[in-house]
């Protein structure tokens, strides 16, 4: 199974503005058609707790969406089993889950102390990281503050609108 983080940054590093948790307020649509298709087409997605409650998503039939959080319990009245399921499981215990149920493919979609979590245990095979040109200088990246190590290698990278938005895919070196 591939493990891919999913994100859209600006040119400094921010994956949010100011303290602003919606993303779509400032992303070009260029991106949001690129999420959609992913959004639509995967069967598996993984989410932190925090952006699941900046944007409450419904269930779909299409994919099952795993929110981690430590208390479950709270998002009862949200889950729908096989489509939107709260789990308690770290990220190696989801990543062999997955990967034994013959997933071909795991898509992180943030945030920050998730795709942290991840990338910590060298479980994140590929970065595909949308830049915007622009600078916020305030808000979130999409590590959390953490000493880490990682090379990358670029795969692909394809401006896809004027002012020069770039999708990027770039691989995981593993030690
Ligand atoms: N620009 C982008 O592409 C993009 C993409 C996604 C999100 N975002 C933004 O990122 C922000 C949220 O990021 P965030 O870093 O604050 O939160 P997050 O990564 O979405 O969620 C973190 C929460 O998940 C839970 N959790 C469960 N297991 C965990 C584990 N193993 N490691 C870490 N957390 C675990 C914890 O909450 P509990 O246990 O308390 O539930 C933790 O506080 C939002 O504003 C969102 O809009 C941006």
């Amino acid at each position: 199974m591939k493990t891919i983080l999913v994100f859209v940054s600006t040119l400094d590093g921010k994956v949010t503005k100011w303290g602003d948790p919606h993303v779509q307020s400032w992303s070009s649509l260029k991106d949001q058609d690129y999420f959609n298709k992913i959004w639509n087409s995967a069967r598996l997605f993984i989410m932190g707790s925090n952006t699941f409650n900046a944007d409450p998503i419904k269930p779909a039939s299409n994919h099952l969406l795993v929110i981690m959080t430590r208390e479950p319990s709270k998002y009862i009245n949200y889950e729908t089993l096989g489509q939107l399921e709260f789990r308690n499981d770290s990220p190696i215990e989801l990543t062999l889950q997955f990967a034994n149920q013959g997933y071909e493919y795991m898509f992180l979609v943030g945030g920050a102390h998730i795709a942290t979590s991840f990338l910590k245990e060298q479980l994140v095979d590929e970065l595909w990281l949308t830049i915007e040109p622009k600078i916020f200088g305030v808000g979130g990246n999409f590590v959390i503050e953490e000493k880490l190590d990682i090379n990358l290698q670029l795969l692909s990278c394809e401006s896809v609108n004027k002012q020069g938005t770039l999708l990027t895919k770039y691989s995981v070196i593993k030690k």
